[in-house]
């Protein structure tokens, strides 16, 4: 074989490879250093006018949000949002989004009221508009950041061409339990990616400017740690240290604050026996003196009222107090504001100073947004016809959709298909528009998908494709089942959708089993007593336990919900017009019982080493051969394999406060090109605390050909390193520490270095 080398240094880990976003490392770090698009002392003199003219009553108005029965998530109040507009009662409206009923909104708020205040128009505008892109979850298994944004830019152009200026996105809760529904909509387990994630979306939504007409509003949710409710059941109660919160659950949230996000939404959750809602810790000390964010809080959803049956407020004028001294700025549905700010003021419960610095920060985003110099900027009702759907969209979706794929299996290489081939395109997803969607699919049209059979026939050709559905996705239908096998004992090749709907996933879709459901795990055993080889594409919105699956197919790739361009993105990636990049950012499990997993745990002062014999009295289960689990974070394949070699740490001991460097061999092992993405992982081997057993620190996309090899190297920059030591400080500890290189975190390759 032709060996080849190449030779490229990716500096300060993840730091400047990813677009010189300093927010990834430091966004541990206590100090606030938020970016501002809204600090200016122009536009706080022009909030400041604007509150001297207002009275109490217009002031509350802008602190209330209310939906209008477009779209709703729960349940709704009976008003009349027109009117409620007009008497300067409601300041900002959701789910809102037809450019000409907007518009209408829009002008009663101008013209017809006393001080003319436009309205935001929020909405949830999560993984696209009407081009929808994979869900975020499987998005973030691509590890590309420019992918990412662009996917961002792409929904904030269609979200503004359908009047809304203001998106609920991103969610940037750290997922650990797939159990929990909304892992589907977060960028999976770890800190590190996660807060590149954070940033890279909140750059695509709001630009360098929000004033412009190509950018919108971002929200920054859940705030915060609702990604940890116990036992993954929604809305539940979350329970971790101060440490925990601070390490893994606040960086991503703090990466999109120092990425100039404008607005952060409440989370549902009590922590430490606090409803977020009502945390003045939360929001008025770490949101905003020790980060320095200054835009505006949301509840989330009738997260006010909620603080009654949360058991710390007696009725719903205690909550909206309690909200005031939690520094919540406005209320999303709930009516509490609306109904008790008043009250509170006259009762001298609460000051108009309170009322003029919460209102104040909403107003101060509506003048950075460019609202008050043309409060219809966003309301161009032409514009759909040029921005929805448009070549470029569609192409970026099917781009990202095709590099969130993660092929799990391909032992005998049965993927890519060889042209010619003819394939049984079998399965209850094959033939689907709306599962590809999955949840929070903004406007996304299930006509306009393509579904996975659509992609299968353009690109094999209508006569190398046999379909069958086999079966629903639940339930005892099994009628279907003799078709199937028909089907796959015409073909080369049986291909078998199997999962979850996509509406099994997103909020309140907790479960308590996380496998296929047994019809399907039947269809695919009756396929496979053809003795045809068995490819499965698994259709979810969170890591599934796919032990028997593995046991039970040749190939299989996760394709998530893929979004408008399923069925396109599919077929590249199993044709091989385009080699798999995807690797995870959420552990698959082996069991239910292993739950939650995440690839950074402690060590346990009795671990379990696998391969030393008998061990009885460690940390594992008695009932489980092994901890493991089944697929682990940064686990990905490719149609050619990687090798990695000659590890080389080229600063073995270094003073605080000095990089550090390492560098290491990736070849291209196979005969086809791919892209691996190269992880680098770090261990602080003794600490004043316990320290996870790894930690991603670096990673660096290397594209080679068969044969070809790439020098790769990493700077560590010392903010990687640093951590919440034994008194809570934030900081290095001198010590030693082992680093690792290779293509997931099982990474082998090691190497030492030492903090002096
Ligand atoms: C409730 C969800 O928790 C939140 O994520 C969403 O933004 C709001 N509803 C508004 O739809």
């Amino acid at each position: 074989m032709k060996r080849y080398f190449l030779t490229v240094v990716f500096i300060a880990a993840a730091v400047t490879a990813h677009g010189g976003l300093e927010t990834a490392g430091g966004g541990y770090a206590p100090a606030g250093e938020a970016a501002s698009f809204f600090s200016d002392a122009r536009t706080q003199n022009r909030v400041d006018s604007l509150l001297a003219l207002m009275t109490l009553d217009e002031k509350i108005g802008q602190m209330v949000l209310y939906t209008s029965h477009f779209t709703v998530t729960g349940p709704t109040l009976a008003k009349n949002v027109e009117q409620a507009i007009r008497n300067g009662t409601c300041g900002n409206i959701f789910n809102a989004h037809v450019p000409e009923y907007n518009r209408n909104l829009q002008r009663i708020a101008v013209e017809e009221t006393r001080m003319g205040i436009p309205l935001l128009f929020g909405y949830d505008v999560v993984h696209g508009m009407e081009t929808i892109f994979p869900i975020n979850l499987g998005m973030s298994c691509s590890w590309d950041m420019e992918g990412i944004a662009n996917s961002a830019r792409v929904a904030a152009r269609e979200a503004i061409a359908s009047g809304v200026n203001w998106t609920f996105s991103p969610m940037v809760d750290i997922t650990r339990d797939p159990r929990w529904g909304r892992v589907s909509e977060g960028s999976g387990e770890d800190p590190y990616l996660g807060s590149l994630i954070a940033a890279a979306m909140v750059r695509g939504y709001q630009g360098d400017d929000l004033s412009a007409d190509s950018t919108i509003l971002a929200c920054v949710k859940h705030f915060a740690a609702y990604g940890a409710a116990q036992a993954g059941r929604d809305y539940h109660t979350v329970d971790i240290s101060e440490r925990t919160l601070r390490e893994v659950y606040l960086p991503p949230y703090k990466a999109a604050v120092d990425a100039g996000v404008g607005t952060v939404m409440t989370s549902f959750n009590d922590i430490d026996g606090v409803p977020a809602t009502a945390s003045d810790f939360l929001f008025e000390q770490v949101l905003r003196r020790e980060w320095g964010f200054n835009g505006f809080v949301v509840t989330d959803y009738t997260a006010l009222s909620e603080l009654i049956p949360h058991g710390v407020a007696a009725d719903s004028l205690h909550a909206a107090e309690l909200a005031v001294y939690a520094g919540i700025n406005m209320d999303m549905e709930g009516d509490i504001y609306h109904k008790h700010l008043r009250t509170l003021v006259d009762h001298g419960r609460i000051t108009h100073q309170q009322i003029d610095r919460l209102c104040g920060e909403v107003l101060k985003i509506k003048f950075g947004m460019g609202l008050f110099d043309d409060p219809f900027r966003y309301l161009d009702t032409e514009a759909h016809k040029a921005e929805f759907y448009k070549p470029a969209n569609i192409a970026a979706a099917r781009d990202m959709a095709r590099k969130s794929f993660v092929l799990l299996e391909n032992g005998k290489g049965t993927l890519p298909l060889e042209d010619g081939k003819k394939i049984a395109l079998i399965g209850p997803f094959a033939d689907s528009r709306r599962d590809m969607l999955g949840s929070w699919s903004g406007q996304g049209k299930a006509d306009k998908v393509t579904s996975i059979l659509d992609g299968f026939r353009r690109r094999f050709g209508s006569g190398n494709v046999v379909y069958a559905a086999g079966c629903p996705p639940s339930g005892d239908d099994r009628s279907g089942f003799a078709e199937a096998v028909a089907a796959a004992q015409e073909a080369d090749v049986a291909v078998i959708t199997v999962g979850l709907p996509g509406q099994w996933s997103g909020e309140a879709t907790s479960l308590t089993s996380i496998t296929i459901p047994r019809i399907q795990q039947e269809l695919v055993r009756a396929v496979r007593e053809t003795g045809k080889e068995v490819v499965l594409l698994i259709v979810t919105g969170r890591p599934l336990d796919l032990s028997w699956e593995a046991e039970n197919s040749d190939a299989m790739m996760v394709v998530w919900y893929p979004g408008t361009e399923a069925g396109a993105a599919v077929a590249d990636v199993v044709s091989g017009d385009f080699a798999p990049v995807g690797k995870l950012t959420m552990t698959f499990p082996r069991s239910l019982g292993q739950l939650p997993i995440h690839y950074d745990m402690k060590n346990t002062g009795r671990p379990y080493t696998p391969g030393q014999g008998e061990q009885h009295y460690v940390s594992r289960y008695f009932d489980t051969p092994t901890n493991r689990p089944l697929y682990p974070f940064g686990y990905g394949l490719s149609y050619t394999t990687f090798g990695y070699s000659d590890m080389e740490v080229l600063t073995p001991s270094v003073g605080m406060g000095t990089p550090v460097r390492v560098a290491a061999t990736v070849t291209n092992t196979g005969d086809r090109p791919g892209e691996e993405t190269v992880q680098l992982y770090v261990r602080d081997d003794v600490a004043s605390v316990t320290r996870p057993v790894r930690m991603l620190k670096g990673f660096a996309k290397q594209m080679l050909a068969p044969g070809q090899s790439a020098r790769v190297e990493f700077i560590i920059a010392p903010g990687d390193l640093e951590f919440y030591r034994r008194d809570m400080s934030w900081g290095n500890e001198p010590g030693g520490f082992t680093v690792w290189i290779g293509g997931d975190s099982d990474a082998e390759l090691s190497g030492k270095f030492e903090i002096r």
